[in-house]
């Protein structure tokens, strides 16, 4: 959040749309955000709130539906829309990585572990085979995956989920890149293996000095590995503060929210939800503050007119409660 630090990333008033029979349907509204050099954003919100189309914003992966209607997302400065493919497959992969939710849907099954991380390494570096295969084998070794030259030669199906899981890691760090966008990495697996590549993550971050941006439904998973936490609803940033300010001193009812559902997890067998109703439907009318209908304090104002984002001591707040009066 600081404006000191290098920024690698920043999305600057980022909008976007889906259109389809004519119609268009406004998915992000004005999204902004910081990445400094070395830091973690954690970027939470429910399903449908807009954070994977944020993330396929940034490497210009969007499906052809979808159009970005204003804004710019600077990597070092540079707007990512404006460069030619060349230049994009040079920051793809090589400068800003991405690992998804699903790591058994992104691997090729038909290809062996070992020629889809040589192919990878390969395509960026001028090196031999070999030298890529050795590469290849620790980075692998430095995922935590046991005798990597015989796994080199297995197909993903000889892998479970967690260890697919760290074969994505190893291919999207295989290039040692400026920016990690980890959407969901975790939300596949099970909760013991979801712990294991946490901090397989955050430790790779930290070694490798690499900014990440952390995507994901669950607060939890944010809570010890991210610097600043951005929390998204309907397509709209409703809190964006240090991790440690928002998990100690939650500003916005929507954040609030989120926090208490977490404590009820922990007590109960099941989820309860705590935050009543669902988020708006796509394309559907809202006037004023998105989350007015779910919140226990919304006011007349929060009907009528959305709040802007209201700075508090270096934190964003989007809440009428927080204009100062
Ligand atoms: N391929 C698509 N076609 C039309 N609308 C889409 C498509 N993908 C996403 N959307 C719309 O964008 C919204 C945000 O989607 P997404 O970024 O996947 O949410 P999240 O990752 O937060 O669950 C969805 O509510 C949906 O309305
Ligand atoms: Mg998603």
């Amino acid at each position: 959040m600081t404006d000191s630090a290098e920024n690698v990333l920043e999305v600057r008033n980022l909008q976007l749309e889906f259109s389809s029979d004519g119609k268009t349907v406004p998915v992000l509204r004005g999204l902004s955000y910081t990445l400094p050099k070395g830091k973690v954003l954690g970027v939470v919100g429910e399903s449908g709130s807009g954070k994977t189309v944020h993330a396929l914003s940034i490497l210009q992966l969007l499906p052809p539906a979808a159009r970005i209607s204003g804004g710019e997302i600077l990597y070092r400065g540079k707007n990512l829309a404006a460069l030619s493919r060349r230049e994009l497959r040079q920051i793809r992969g090589n400068k800003i990585s991405m690992i998804f939710q699903d790591p058994a849907a992104s691997l090729n099954p038909v290809l062996t572990v070992g020629e889809q991380l040589t192919e990878t390494i390969l395509a960026h570096r001028k090196i031999s085979k070999k030298e890529a295969r050795l590469q290849a084998a620790r980075l692998l070794q430095k995922v935590g995956i046991a005798e990597p030259e015989k796994r080199l030669l297995e197909y993903p199906f000889q892998f479970s989920g967690g260890m697919c899981q760290r074969v994505m890691i190893a291919m999207a760090l295989a290039l040692s890149p400026d920016v990690l966008i980890a959407d969901e990495p975790t939300t596949a697996l099970d909760v013991t293996i979801q712990a294991q590549i946490l901090k397989l993550i955050k430790d790779l971050q930290k070694e490798s000095g690499m900014s990440a941006v952390f995507i994901t439904h669950n607060l939890a998973v944010v809570a010890g590995i991210a610097d600043d936490v951005l929390v998204l609803y309907a397509g709209e940033c409703m809190e964006y503060a240090p991790a440690a300010e928002l998990f100690k001193n939650p500003l916005h009812p929507y954040t609030q929210g989120l926090l208490k559902s977490l404590a009820s997890v922990h007590n109960k067998a099941d989820i309860l939800p705590v935050i009543k109703g669902h988020p708006p439907v796509p394309g559907e009318k809202i006037m004023g503050c998105p989350f007015a209908p779910r919140c226990p304090h919304a006011f007349e104002k929060c009907r009528q007119t959305c709040p802007p984002l209201f700075n508090k001591n270096g934190r964003q707040v989007r809440c009428w409660q927080l204009e100062d009066k």
